[in-house]
């Protein structure tokens, strides 16, 4: 008799991966999500955990170029992809992301909580051509969700990031 309340069997695959331009490989339980792999594994706490359910977008972290919630992605089933994190937005030279430059310039932040998740879908909302209007932005940005009610702030400094590119 199967016992529903039994977590599994616990298996551990090696993974091997790029995050942030840096090839990695990576012993990971078979139940371990993205999100635990970069903030226990990889010591990239940047990625914040909210909900761990996915329903707040503050895991948002781009996967082969798509934004994804990392809470709800397995770890072991990303054999050869490329995830880039809040850590690896911007170029490198000590120059922020524009759209990091940009939160800051209209002040998108309380306690910044929820400000990686925010920033990382905000670069695909406007990768993705979806950045046309705040109302545009809003609802594409709706899987973000904000305790400090920074969103008006959030939406301008998207627009001004789109408006740059
Ligand atoms: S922590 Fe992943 S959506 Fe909330
Ligand atoms: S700035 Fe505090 S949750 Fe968004």
């Amino acid at each position: 008799m199967v016992d529903a309340t039994d977590p599994g069997e616990e298996t551990v695959t090696g993974v091997a991966l790029t995050v942030n331009g840096q090839p990695v490989v990576v012993e990971v339980d078979s139940r371990t999500s993205l999100l635990d792999l970069l903030r226990e594994n990889l010591e990239l706490p940047g990625t914040k955990k909210g909900c761990d359910a996915g329903a707040c977008g503050a895991c948002t972290v781009h996967v082969n170029g798509r934004r994804v919630l990392s809470c709800l992605m397995l770890a072991v089933r990303l054999e050869g992809a490329d995830v880039v994190t809040i850590e690896g937005l911007a170029p490198g030279d000590g120059r922020l992301h524009p759209l990091q430059a940009a939160f800051v310039e209209q002040d998108a932040l309380q306690c910044g909580y929820c400000t990686p998740g925010q920033i990382m879908s905000g670069v695909s909302c406007i990768r993705e051509g979806h950045a046309g209007s705040a109302e545009e932005i809003r609802e594409w940005m709706s899987g973000n969700l904000c305790r400090c009610g920074c969103y008006l702030k959030i939406v301008r400094a998207v627009e001004q990031a789109a408006g740059e590119e």
